[in-house]
């Protein structure tokens, strides 16, 4: 019986080993800012998402606004933000965009500043792009006021 088990938890660990071996390869070069390669697969490509006029309401007081048109031009990470070429608030009129809110511009202190806060530099963090497609699940989900 023993012996049976161990002979099991070697197939088990070999087919673990395997996968790995096999998702290191895809993963080729890539290596995170610490060094180690990822263990997460890469995103798929952007869906189609909805350009549309206008803003989306919100669904209660504190949602961050939806975003109303596609982002999948737009590249954000450890140094570049392209967002912030139409929504910072030192461009924003100028390309016709809403300006980031001013709670984007307070540091974890509390304290104002001109460039977008570290805290707000993913914003898809918060803010996503909508797709019209019917939902995946039944949703009962309603907005906290309905008029
Ligand atoms: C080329 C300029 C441009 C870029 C780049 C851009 N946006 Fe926008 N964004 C706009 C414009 C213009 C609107 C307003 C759309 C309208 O009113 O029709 C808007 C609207 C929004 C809104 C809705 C705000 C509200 O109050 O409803 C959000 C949120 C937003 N964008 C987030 C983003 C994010 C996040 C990125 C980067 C991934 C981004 N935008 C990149 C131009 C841009
Ligand atoms: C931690 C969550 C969070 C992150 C990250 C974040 N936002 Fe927001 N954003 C919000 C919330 C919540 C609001 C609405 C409440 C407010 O005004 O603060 C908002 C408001 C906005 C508005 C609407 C402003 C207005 O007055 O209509 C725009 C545009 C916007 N964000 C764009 C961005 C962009 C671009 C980034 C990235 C540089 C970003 N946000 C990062 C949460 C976030």
């Amino acid at each position: 019986m023993r012996k049976l088990m161990l002979v099991a938890a070697l197939g088990a660990a070999a087919l673990t080993f395997g996968i790995g071996s096999v998702a290191g390869q895809q993963a080729g070069d890539v290596k995170s800012l610490r060094g180690a390669a990822p263990t997460v697969e890469l995103a798929p490509p952007d869906t189609p998402h909805q350009d549309v006029h206008g803003r989306f309401d919100r669904a209660y007081r504190q949602q961050p606004p939806l975003i109303p048109h596609q982002i999948d031009r737009y590249q954000i990470d450890l140094h570049a933000n392209q967002c912030l070429g139409c929504h910072d608030w030192s461009v924003a009129a100028k390309n016709g965009a809403p300006t980031l809110s001013m709670t984007h511009y307070l540091d974890r202190d509390g304290h104002q500043t001109d460039t977008v806060a570290g805290t707000r530099w993913f914003c898809t963090q918060c803010h996503v792009p909508q797709v019209d497609a019917k939902e995946l699940v039944e949703n009962t989900f309603k907005p906290s006021q309905t008029k």
